[in-house]
């Protein structure tokens, strides 16, 4: 499988939305109670090999090594692209007092996180819709910041995401986005995302030109590969067999064990920071 991505090998957003609603009914019936209060579907991060954060712990600490980033305050507007069920917006906006609008493709997803929002004293301030990046429904400079935790290996199209990311950001506001990049690997035909979960992944030195393509500046790249995904995958694989997963509902087998479909050595995780010029 090669990842050149084509017009017949590009997510189809209309699919992914439908594969995410999917998902997340199966996670309310694997998590029960706790799909009810929103889970974050991410990668951990541990800074160290050391640290003994539980792999929920780690996916927290994900969100906030990006807040950092996003340099936001109470008051501020965030738009939240692949919002999920929307774990990480309300951690945002409990943390900041930002007012966070999320959006996602999957309608399971947004009706989730709207849950989760009224079971909060948060209501106010986070609200999630349906939406596709592709075409942000959003005015021109509408937002002072954008967060993107994983949902950019779904984009059709990343170039024409940034550019929509950037039509909403006011000038000076930020990006803070995570993506995937595969490493080299052995052979051509060996590829980090063995099957389709509609996801593509980046190449490591793609992003500059598309931040300047889209007219954004390149602030920051990090490759924090090494503090998500080995532990990641190896958790989600050990909690795949603790719920013995019934391996034959592929579908459960992509959500619960990406390792099933995901060759995580080829697999490379970038953490970007953009900002859109003051002028221009
Ligand atoms: C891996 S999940 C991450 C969810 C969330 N950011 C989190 O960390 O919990 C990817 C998210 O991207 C969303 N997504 C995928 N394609 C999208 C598109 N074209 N427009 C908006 N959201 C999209 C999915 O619906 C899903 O919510």
């Amino acid at each position: 499988m090669t990842d050149q991505v084509t017009a017949a090998t590009a997510p189809v957003a209309e699919e992914v939305g439908r594969m995410y609603d999917r998902m997340t009914l199966l996670a309310a019936d694997f998590l029960g109670a706790e799909a009810a209060h929103g889970y974050n579907a991410h990668l951990g991060y541990w800074d160290t090999p050391e640290s003994e954060f539980t792999f929920e712990e780690a996916t927290d600490r994900l969100t906030d090594v990006m807040a950092e980033r996003l340099r936001i305050s109470a008051g501020d507007r965030l738009l939240d692209v692949g919002c999920g069920v929307g774990a990480p917006a309300v951690r945002l906006a409990r943390r900041t007092g930002a007012a966070v609008t999320g959006i996602s493709v999957s309608q399971e997803q947004v009706a989730r996180a709207n849950e989760l929002a009224r079971s909060t004293s948060l209501l106010e301030h986070v609200s999630f819709q349906r939406a596709d990046a592709m075409r942000l429904p959003f005015a021109d400079a509408s937002f002072d910041s954008v967060f993107a935790l994983e949902s950019m290996p779904h984009m059709p199209d990343r170039a024409q995401v940034l550019r929509e990311m950037r039509r909403v950001l006011r000038p000076g506001g930020r990006i803070v986005l995570t993506d995937f990049y595969r490493r080299p690997a052995p052979a051509p035909d060996v590829h980090p995302l063995r099957r389709t979960m509609g996801s593509t992944t980046a190449q490591l030195d793609e992003y500059p030109l598309l931040l300047r393509a889209a007219g954004l500046r390149f602030t920051e790249m990090l490759d924090i590969t090494d503090e998500t995904v080995h532990r990641s995958f190896a958790f989600l694989a050990e909690q795949a067999e603790r719920m013995r997963l019934k391996l034959e509902n592929p579908e459960a087998t992509c959500y619960f064990n990406p390792q099933a479909v995901i060759d995580a050595p080829l697999l490379g995780y970038l953490l970007v920071v953009a900002r859109r010029p003051e002028r221009g």
